[in-house]
């Protein structure tokens, strides 16, 4: 038996665009992700999320089913566009009506709201009309929107993060181009997440300077990352994977711990790194009250011996050639249907790595999942795979904890079964099943699993 302390926090985890729906109805205007599966090819067959789980009908069900699984917390996102339907200006009253609602269902229910301000829908004229994330402006749209959600939703949202993933807006979205919007470049991923980064700040002071000391919530930024395991012991790999590491979560998170980039991305990428003002440094420094993470898996990291630049684009490597890193799989490490292996020990590890290099933050587990080809059958979904890898991640996480890893929750990757971006359905990474078809809900094993651990805040 490994016991949790008793404030631990379990929830589950989802985001507009993937389960809501109602994509183009109730005054929502489009994102750059309406858009973008439109465009042929740009996700498996044809795929997109029109109506998805039809979370947005179907809310009080869904919210009814994670009270019965005893979840606490219930992290989701607002849509940017259905409550800004151009992204900035004019509000969407109905959009503020849904979420109003949807967060009153979850206290009636005891749930805690955790609302992620930006999981990707970026309001399509934001991008098409302003550049996006290129856009330094950015800043002030999302500041504009931020003020938005604390206004309303503050006095009983206690929870904020701000942007989900900036590493993957930057290098899926505007480096290799698979997410929305698309785009292909070796330069813009860095200007991308350095707007990411200062939109992060800027919103941060806005809610602590305007609504902190009233709504006394608490507000920060989740960030994904991989464990980098050194391929060898010897010191040039050992500098590889630690390497790999600060191009990855440290990237977002030096800036916001340390007040600045990691010194070796300075190095490595030279002019192409912006680089902040001592104004910008000090709004940075400190602007996350606590360090979400979410985390999936691992992978070999090596120094790479090829200078051919373009040779690396596996995995989440990033833009490899400016890291010079080759990242390869242990083959006898099973693989999730995502191709992701299944490294616990991994999870231990990133855990005690931010413990120690961020000096002891507060983390919350934003994420943590994996996908698995479930079936229903005869009414149930037998999903062992599931259960053993929520089990063993929960294991290493608390046993990182009694090394002194101050986490304080876990949000399972995800409520229900979704729209799996790029790869749109094939991927089922829900503790709820979703038939597509008929959008019946049909809890999995690991749903039943995990609402024991919940109940009784262990895992055995
Ligand atoms: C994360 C993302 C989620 C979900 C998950 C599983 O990167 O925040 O939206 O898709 O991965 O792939």
């Amino acid at each position: 038996m490994k016991y949790f302390d008793n404030k631990f926090i379990w929830g589950c985890a989802t985001s507009s665009y993937q389960i809501e729906g109602e994509a183009y109805g109730n005054g929502k205007g489009p994102s750059i992700w309406d858009d973008f599966v439109r465009i042929p090819g740009k996700t498996v067959n044809g795929e997109h999320a029109e109506v998805s789980c039809n979370f947005y009908h179907t809310y009080r069900e869904d919210i009814a089913l994670m009270a019965q699984m005893g979840i606490k917390a219930f992290r989701f996102s607002f849509s940017w566009p259905r409550i800004m339907p151009l992204g900035y200006g004019k509000i969407n009253e109905q959009g503020i009506q849904f979420y109003s609602d949807m967060i009153n269902c979850l206290l009636e229910h005891g749930i805690e709201p955790y609302a992620t301000l930006y999981h990707w829908d970026l309001p399509l004229e934001l991008q098409t009309a302003h550049n996006g994330w290129l856009n330094p402006k950015i800043t002030e749209y999302f500041t504009e929107y931020a003020n938005v959600c604390f206004r309303n939703f503050g006095d009983r949202v206690k929870n904020w993060i701000t942007i989900n993933e900036p590493w993957v807006v930057a290098i899926l979205g505007y480096g290799q181009g698979a997410f929305a919007p698309g785009r292909v470049s070796q330069t813009e991923p860095y200007l991308v997440g350095h707007h990411e980064l200062l939109a992060h700040a800027k919103a941060v002071k806005y809610y602590r300077d305007n609504y902190q000391a009233s709504q006394q919530g608490q507000i920060g930024i989740s960030l994904n990352c991989d464990w980098r395991e050194p391929l060898t012991n010897n010191p040039e790999d050992m500098e590889a994977a630690e390497r790999a590491l600060l191009f990855f979560a440290g990237w977002f998170a030096d800036p916001i711990w340390k007040g600045d980039y990691p010194e070796v991305m300075r190095q490595r990428i030279g002019h192409k790194l912006p680089s902040f003002t001592p104004e910008e440094k000090a709004m940075l420094m400190g602007s996350s009250d606590f360090f979400g993470l979410n985390h999936y898996t691992t992978m070999f990291a090596a120094n790479s011996k090829n200078t051919n630049s373009d040779r690396n684009v596996y995995g989440n490597g990033g833009i490899s050639e400016d890291q010079h890193v080759d990242l390869s799989v242990d083959p006898a490490w099973e693989t999730t249907t995502m191709n992701w292996a299944v490294v616990p020990w991994g999870f231990r590890k990133l855990l005690e790595w931010i413990d120690k290099r961020y000096n002891r933050p507060t983390i919350i587990i934003t994420e943590n999942g994996m996908s698995n080809n479930d079936t229903v059958s005869n009414g149930e979904v037998n999903d062992q795979p599931r259960i053993n890898f929520i089990r063993s991640y929960l294991e290493a996480c608390h046993e990182a904890m009694q090394h002194g890893a101050d986490v304080r929750g876990y949000f399972a990757w995800s409520l229900l079964d979704n729209f799996e971006w790029a790869l749109g359905y094939q991927k089922q990474f829900g503790l709820i099943h979703v038939d597509m078809k008929t959008l019946v809900r049909t809890p999995k094993a690991s749903a039943w699993w995990y609402a024991g651990v919940v109940k009784n805040n262990c895992i055995d």
